[in-house]
């Protein structure tokens, strides 16, 4: 039972935002503290209202125990009274998980009354106590020794109450009321697990009566003169009648540790407030810095401002202090620029999600992401699309990460009127504005985004401007603005970027290449990661580095969002939407990340790291250009090693003497000296990788950060080492006929049919190909095909012809498939490689002669894996008998290839139907030709020129079977 009052039932109200929060502030961490995570007890009941007053008292035999942070829909719910509640995850993605309209709530709201016992040292019974909750979802009420305290909305920034009047000496008795829905649910659609709980901490600390309740500091820093300043605002709370006497010093500290300039030493003015929510008196201390130390996410020095409150008598009350950059952020002309030089944006989008925790990851879960995706080149990351836990950005001070600040705000379901709607205004401003004010000293932070698919309206101007005057340092985001105004020049008021969401690479291209709109493009969402996916990533690249007011984006998303669950039969699987018997909702849309939710990097994670590099080399008159992208750093930490590749095969290697690169600039490097006599029939690559010098915080020295290949000559490929053996193991290949791929989820959505209807988004090329019975029916049927085989002593050449009908243009693939027996195991192939690749995916991925087992699947959805393409030759190995079977290509002189554990027909029934079914031996798939990956699952489909077009394709290969001399030589 929320604390009802009158009619008032505040959960239901969008206008109650808070009953006796205290005001946000910047996170502070000079108080006695007392955590109280751990286990606590937990009731849950079915809304509300159903929770009866003497849940609130005592021990309930009822009631589980849970970890807190923890979400309660993961969570063993079991009561010692054998009684299990029954509350799962729930994913939608726009539609809201119950019926509307705003803000109306479901029958069954689950309320969890968590409750804990808690002593306080006893010099705290005189003092200010009070509790921090760092995160509920969606809205909880807290009550001391059975006794209201305060109520608070917005599940993603932390509330505050003073619990003081509440205390007793001895044992005090927490509860925390959480509600699952509330009217604020409506405004936190956003595209992920419907979770409840705790699920960031929760601590009491004690406050002298009179302290400091708040440090914001602002920096700003002049990129002609590299003079910095810092200005720090100390705010005093008397706690009563405010008092003469009290003042405040306050020291700034550079990156080493030295005291920078004046201790500043001030009185607390104590006649004139300035309210801040709170009796309020301001110190303001500013010191100018000489040669500063700028913070940017490639040097992420940290400057310190230490405040100390001292008292009448000259004793120090309270000390704070606050890790700042001295830095500044701008949007000039069509650039963002970071201490006044243009970044590029290599950003993507992170929700805060754990397999096994949920929404309760931990600072060690935030530095594995993070350290995962720096070795990926990644160096900007949205907050998609809520404030996360202030650890976080401390973190990415200390480490170096660009943010997009994200306010917790999102109306999917209601976009069009949330917006506009008067009830909701204030909690639209109140949470924009308490995020700036809890994040506003981090350096990392230099975006701040109004929220996420919210439409554009009147509250979101009314956000806009109070951000504008708290914060005048940083520039606004907001998606929704652009996408209702258009990109030149709409939206001005909520955003200072052009930030849209998924657009067609031609469209980036020509707002920049139009020169019309006056601000810089950074795409908030793009190349949707949503199973084999990222199609074209190089291509934005080639835009994006190549036209002006273009700086780069936000991968859409990190990790994938599923669930470890384990089922009633004591298997384990990783769980997506309705596989908790959650409806509505929107199955693996959940899935759509660049790593598993256990952190394992897909195939698209190379193309990363790729597009992402800091430094590219590319043929030049005169050698090698080598060109740093960096903004403020040299190369100086990286050594460039290259190979020249002979036919795919290491001939040469070497050290690349680079002269000192200044950022964003480029020089000219020798090309390596190749192996003498090399004839025409040669192919001849070189090969540049850049290797860290030293071990960094996110990998050992060593770490490839950069690649590059640029071809010499393209010869005739020869074959590889071995003899060919007289053995009628070529006779096992007996290659069929094959234009199917099991469809990726960018193809179509295998298992919600009705979704890519409902959401206007998701390819259409599987419904096209299941009509034309692509899936059913033997290729022979659909297309004209003819095939000679021809035999000499070095093997069997097949030569097939196929004629495509205009109704089949845009075909999975053009190849041929044939089983091998499970003796053969290994691979060898010279073309892309290492990493699976695909024609639209393939940049990251160089030539070269490469082995490897075959693939496992790497999606959660089974779906096409594992292709390598560009191949000029590839083996299949029989180790035991040091046998291969060797497949050459003959025309085109590069083919397609792909060897695993299973047919594309076990792989797409298995993403609807059943368990996949693994094969004993190998599924080999030859393509002439392969349609690119795209990212149709939320935005462009596959460009044309990785389509395949109707019309005759004609290809040959020679299949032969060889002695395996060794794997390293050709
Ligand atoms: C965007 C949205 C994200 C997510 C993504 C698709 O529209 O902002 O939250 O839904 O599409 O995965
Ligand atoms: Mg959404």
């Amino acid at each position: 039972m929320l604390p009802v009052i009158g009619e008032i039932r505040p959960w239901t109200d969008p206008t109650v935002l808070q009953l006796n929060r205290l005001a946000m502030h910047v996170p502070m961490a000079g108080f006695d503290r007392r955590s109280l995570d751990g286990r606590w007890s937990l009731e849950l009941f079915d809304s509300p209202d159903a929770v009866p007053a003497e849940a609130l008292e005592g021990e309930r035999p009822r009631a589980a125990t849970v970890e807190v942070p923890g979400n309660w829909t993961i969570q063993d719910l079991s009561s010692p009274s054998g009684e299990a509640f029954v509350d799962t995850p729930h994913y939608t993605n726009i539609q809201m998980p119950f019926g509307g309209p705003p803000p109306r709530l479901p029958e069954r709201n689950p309320t969890g009354v968590y409750r804990r016992p808690f002593t306080v040292p006893a010099g705290w019974m005189q003092r200010r106590a009070v509790l921090h909750v760092a995160g509920a979802e969606s809205v909880h009420a807290v009550y001391v020794n059975g006794r209201f305290v305060g109520y608070g909305t917005d599940s993603r920034l932390p509330s505050e109450y003073d619990v003081g009047p509440f205390l007793v000496p001895d044992r005090n008795e927490l509860v925390i009321v959480v509600v699952r829905y509330s009217a604020h649910s409506y405004i936190e659609d956003q595209d992920q697990w419907w979770m409840a709980g705790l699920h960031r901490s929760v601590w009491i600390e004690s406050r002298p009566d009179v302290h400091l309740a708040d440090l914001p500091v602002a920096t700003s820093f002049d990129p002609l003169t590299a003079d910095g300043t810092v200005d720090a605002t100390a705010m005093v709370d008397f706690g009563g009648a405010p008092a003469p006497g009290w003042s405040v010093r306050a020291t700034l500290r550079n990156p080493a540790g030295e005291q920078v300039g004046a201790t500043i030493h001030q009185p607390v003015p104590h006649e004139h407030a300035r309210p801040h929510g709170f009796t309020g008196f301001e110190v303001a201390a500013r010191w100018d810095v000489a040669s500063a130390e700028a913070w940017s996410a490639e040097t992420p020095r940290r400057y310190s401002v230490t405040a100390e409150l001292v008292d009448p008598s000259g004793l120090v009350a309270h000390v704070e202090t606050q890790h700042v950059g001295i830095r500044r952020v701008e949007v000039r002309g069509r650039q963002l620029l970071v201490n006044g030089r243009p970044v590029w944006i290599f950003g993507v989008n992170r929700h805060d999600h754990h397999p096994d925790r949920g929404k309760a990851v931990t600072v060690d879960d935030m530095r594995a992401d993070l350290a995962l995706m720096r070795a990926h080149n990644i160096s900007a990351v949205r907050t998609s699309h809520y404030p996360n836990d202030d650890a976080f950005y401390d973190l990415c001070d200390e480490l170096g990460f660009y943010l997009v600040d994200e306010s917790n705000i999102e109306s999917h379901a209601y976009n069009r009127s949330l917006c506009d709607d008067p009830r909701y205004r204030a909690a639209w401003v109140d949470r924009g504005a308490r995020m700036v004010q809890r994040d506003r000293n981090h350096p990392s932070v230099i975006l701040w985004s109004l929220g996420n698919e919210s439409g554009y309206g009147t509250n979101h101007d009314a956000l806009a401007g109070w951000i504008r005057r708290s914060d005048p340092s940083r520039p606004l985001h907001y998606e929704d603005a652009v996408r209702a105004e258009g990109w030149n020049g709409g939206g001005l008021a909520a955003t200072d970027v052009v930030c849209p969401m998924y657009p067609e690479i031609d469209a980036i291209r020509e707002y920049g290449e139009a020169g019309v709109g006056g601000r810089p493009l950074i795409m908030c969402e793009y190349s949707h990661a949503m199973g084999n996916s990222n199609g074209s990533l190089a291509d934005y690249w080639d835009a994006i580095t190549s036209t002006p007011g273009l700086q780069g984006g936000f991968l859409w998303e990190w990790k994938d969002q599923s669930l470890r669950q384990r089922l009633p039969d004591g298997r384990v699987r990783l769980a997506y939407g309705g596989q908790f018997g959650d409806t509505p909702h929107d199955g693996n849309f959940v899935a759509d990340g660049l790593v598993s939710a256990d952190l394992e990097p897909h195939p698209a994670m190379r193309e990363v790291a790729w597009v992402h590099r800091p430094v590219t080399v590319a043929r030049a008159r005169g050698g090698l250009r080598v060109e740093n992208r960096r903004s403020f750093t040299g190369l100086g930490d990286l050594r460039a090693r290259w190979e020249v590749l002979v036919d795919g095969v290491v001939a040469r290697r070497g050290t690349l003497p680079v002269p000192d690169v200044a950022p964003h600039s480029s020089a000219t490097a020798p090309l390596p000296d190749l192996p003498d006599g090399l004839g025409k029939d040669r192919d001849v690559h070189v090969t540049v990788l850049w290797e860290t010098r030293g071990d960094t915080w996110f990998a050992r020295a060593g770490h490839v950060v950069a690649w590059d290949q640029v071809q010499i000559q393209v010869g005739k490929a020869r074959h590889a080492g071995g003899r060919p053996t007289a053995s009628p193991a070529d006779s096992l290949v007996s290659p069929q006929l094959n234009l199917w791929r099991a469809p990726t989820d960018n193809d179509g959505f295998k298992l919600m049919p009705d979704l890519t209807q409902r959401l206007r988004v998701g390819g259409h090329a599987l419904r096209l190909w299941r009509e034309a019975g692509l899936d059913r029916r033997p290729p022979e049927e659909l297309v004209g095909h003819r095939v000679m085989a021809e035999r000499d002593e070095h093997g069997t050449t097949y030569r097939h012809t196929v004629d495509v009908p205009e109704s089949l243009a845009d075909l999975p693939r053009i190849g041929v498939c044939f089983r091998l027996p499970a003796r053969f195991s290994e691979l060898r192939w010279y073309g892309r490689g290492p990493h699976a690749n695909y024609p639209d995916r393939n940049s990251s991925a160089m030539l070269g002669v490469w082995s490897a087992g075959p693939d496992e699947s790497p999606y959660l959805v089974p779906q096409e894996f594992g292709l390598r393409t560009d191949c000029r030759w590839f083996e299949i190995i029989d180790p035991a008998d040091r046998e291969a079977l060797r497949i050459d290509a003959v025309a085109p002189r590069a083919l397609h290839f792909s060897a695993t554990h299973h047919t594309p027909a076990d792989l797409y029934e298995a993403a609807t139907q059943s368990e996949l079914r693994r094969r004993d031996g190998l599924v080999v798939c030859v393509d002439a030709a392969h349609r690119g990956l795209g990212t149709a699952s939320c935005g462009p489909d596959v460009l044309p020129q990785y389509r395949l077009a109707a019309g005759r394709h004609e290809f040959a290969y020679r299949v032969s079977a060889r002695t395996v001399c060794s794997v390293d030589s050709a």
